[in-house]
């Protein structure tokens, strides 16, 4: 995974091949198409099916302050997340780095990409994330393939 300026992708008129920042940054700009789906849940972190098709879903996620992923990666899939509004803190596991996003950038992902992702600020935070072909999420303590992140 690396940070996406949005300069430096290249466009695509075939919707499959329209890279994944490029899909969450569109939808995130689109709030008519998704702030009727936002909840803030205090006992569990939200995330919310925006749409799907056969190439990929988009997600919409809250986080309150606290809330957080497991450890885990995404199986076989490939995509990318936007930050919409507040920080969120990503640690990527096999790398060992830690990054804080704000609002505006994104983060894209692939196959043996291992992360955890928390909310450590004072404020709620907002995120898309684009996956393909499915949202899977398989924790790294067992493996288990869930749809936590
Ligand atoms: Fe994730």
């Amino acid at each position: 995974m690396f940070a996406v300026p949005a300069n430096t992708i290249a466009h695509s008129s075939v919707p499959a091949t329209v890279h994944p920042a490029l899909i969450a940054r569109a939808v995130a700009a689109d709030r008519p198409r998704w702030a009727h789906l936002l909840r803030y849940d205090p006992d569990v972190r939200f995330a919310a099916l925006v749409s799907s098709d056969e190439h990929q879903e988009v997600w919409l996620m809250s986080w309150l302050p606290g809330q957080e992923t497991d450890r885990h990666d995404h199986g076989d899939a490939t995509g990318a997340f936007t930050i919409v509004s507040g920080t969120l803190t990503e640690h990527v596991l096999h790398r060992g780095t830690t990054l804080s996003l704000s609002a505006g950038q994104s983060r894209v992902f692939g196959p043996g990409y291992v992360h955890q992702v928390r909310n450590l600020g004072p404020d709620p935070a907002v995120s898309l994330h684009v996956y393909r072909a499915a949202r899977t999420m398989r924790t790294i303590e067992d493996r288990a393939v869930g749809l936590a992140g």
